[in-house]
């Protein structure tokens, strides 16, 4: 299938993970391409049976650009997407304790307000994938590859 990849990375971080997914899904057949969305008019987005979204966090919320982008995003409802962003890894209170799942999507609304901004449109979530940051400008958290590769796989399967 054909598949293009809309980006936001600022520090680099989602682009590696967009370039990593693009070469595994050229891999496995599909015709990739990967754009930051500085590149691309969202009014006039290439044809594809897929579209993935990736967006680094800021303040709880997409970086400013992509709230624009996919607030702008014109595409026909029913067009499948994919997300990903790129997160601060949770780290410890003073007291050692790790914040629960609950307490972290309180304050991080990063995918939720993707989600909504194309749902609203009558696009159709098939994936997502979150990709954490060891600190605020990086690097990737070691494992990233492997989550990329699951992303991939269940895309391809689809
Ligand atoms: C000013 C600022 C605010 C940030 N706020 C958040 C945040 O609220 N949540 C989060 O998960 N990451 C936050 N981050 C870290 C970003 O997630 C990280 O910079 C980004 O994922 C790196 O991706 P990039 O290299 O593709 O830009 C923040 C970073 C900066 C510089």
């Amino acid at each position: 299938m054909r598949i293009e990849i809309y980006h936001a990375s600022k520090y680099g971080n989602g682009a590696m993970v967009a370039e990593e997914l693009r070469k595994l899904l050229d891999e496995r057949g599909n015709e990739v391409s990967v754009s930051h969305i500085k590149d691309v008019s969202p009014k006039a987005l290439s044809p594809a049976d897929l579209y993935i979204f990736g967006s680094p966090g800021r303040i709880g919320k997409p970086i400013g650009g992509m709230r624009r982008f996919l607030s702008k995003v014109n595409l026909p409802a029913g067009t499948r997407y994919a997300l990903f962003s790129t997160e601060a890894a949770p780290r410890p209170d003073k007291n050692g304790r790790m914040p629960t799942e609950e307490e972290i999507a309180k304050w991080q609304r990063i995918q939720p307000l993707m989600d909504e901004a194309l749902q609203a449109k009558g696009l159709e979530k098939t994936a997502a994938l979150k990709v954490y940051v060891t600190d605020l400008k990086g690097p990737l958290e070691e494992s990233w590859r492997k989550k990329v590769e699951q992303l991939a796989g269940s895309l391809a399967a689809d």
